[in-house]
């Protein structure tokens, strides 16, 4: 018999789509498959006031084909500068639904990110009153911490700390890596949820650096040890509310990650699913699916779950997917997960 499964379509709780030709190249890819995605803020410049969210809405409503539905869910770039009376009305009119703290210098385009939290106390303050989640790249970029350590160090420094500092703070925990992560999160109360990329449950380090260095498999925060790995599995596939799914699709051109200083991100909006459907399959947890892709972020974020559904099947035959996409900003090599797939989504 042929395996099966519907869910009520996914969200994308993380999501990098960039600007000009690249949006108009990678924007169709999430759209096909997700309702609704959270955007990232880190542009170049950064999407820092509710004027500069509303406009790159625009953008990518306006690169998207006209038949498709499609919502980008806004964010803004938390700076030390950040106006909280901006933040309010943002979240108010329903145009912002997270802010977004990048350490600076933590990872692409973080240059504008926080140094000093003193200096952003006033705006987490107001978020937490006006109840808007904290989306957090939860890396700390001090130089004499290892790069593998960055994530367990945030938590013990940065996060726990300003949780402490602004009670009543929702926060999301981005692309977690590491088991100590997930064990701060399963220790708190739902004021904090946590997303988890579809590479992070299928590469470890050693994917990454034995054999060769593999350019594609570079992301931050960067893929820890195997033990760190299957702690994010059975989270994802744990059926807890607090996590869900946030691709980090992150496309660069492919000339700029197969380069002497190559950037870190992996492109995955086009094949997530199926990749996410053979791991619950593999971890025996495929009825978890819909918690992780469509239930848990819409119950985060306080939002309906999608009406519409998607069915995944699985087939006799590997499922091919382009190794590489064109875009009017370079190609962009595809994700490649090193081993065959057979779910694909079932056309609508
Ligand atoms: O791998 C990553 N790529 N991690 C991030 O935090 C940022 C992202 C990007 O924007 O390229
Ligand atoms: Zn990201």
């Amino acid at each position: 018999m042929q395996a099966k499964i519907t869910i009520p379509r996914p969200d994308d709780w993380h999501l990098h789509l960039r600007d000009g030709g690249m949006l108009e190249g990678v924007v169709g890819d999430s759209a096909r498959h997700f309702a609704r995605a959270i955007i990232m803020p880190n542009l170049v410049p950064p999407v820092v006031t509710a004027v500069q969210a509303r406009t790159y809405r625009e953008r990518i409503l306006q690169a998207l084909s006209p038949e498709v539905s499609f919502e980008p869910l806004m964010t803004l770039y938390l700076t030390e500068t950040t106006d909280p009376d901006d933040v309010e009305e943002a979240a108010k009119s329903g145009l912002v639904k997270a802010l977004k703290l990048y350490p600076a210098g933590a990872t692409t385009n973080s240059e504008s990110g926080v140094r000093d939290f003193d200096k952003v106390l006033p705006v987490l303050e107001r978020m937490a009153q006006i109840d808007i989640p904290l989306c957090v790249h939860g890396e700390v970029t001090d130089s004499d911490i290892d790069i593998f350590d960055r994530e367990a160090v945030f938590i013990d420094r940065v996060l726990d700390p300003l949780r402490r500092r602004v009670p009543g703070l929702r926060v999301v925990m981005e692309h977690v890596t590491t088991r100590e992560g997930v064990d701060y999160v399963m220790a708190s109360d739902s004021d904090i949820g946590a997303t988890i990329t579809t590479h992070h449950l299928i590469i470890n380090r050693n994917h990454l650096l034995v054999g060769g260095i593999r350019p594609h498999y570079y992301c931050l925060p960067v893929a820890k040890r195997e033990q760190h790995r299957l702690a994010l599995r059975a989270a994802a596939t744990s059926g807890d509310i607090r996590f869900f799914l946030g691709t980090d699709s992150a496309p660069h051109a492919t000339d700029l990650k197969e380069n002497a200083c190559g950037c870190a991100g992996c492109y995955t909006s086009i094949n997530t699913m199926s990749l996410l459907a053979h791991v619950f399959e593999e971890e025996k947890a495929l009825e978890q699916l819909e918690q992780f892709a469509s239930r848990n972020g819409p119950a985060f974020y306080g939002l309906p779950v999608n009406e519409t559904r998607m069915t995944l099947v699985k087939g006799n035959t590997p499922v091919t997917f382009p190794q590489k996409i064109s875009t009017r900003a370079g190609d962009v090599t595809v994700f490649d997960p090193g081993f065959d797939v057979f779910w694909y989504v079932e056309a609508d």
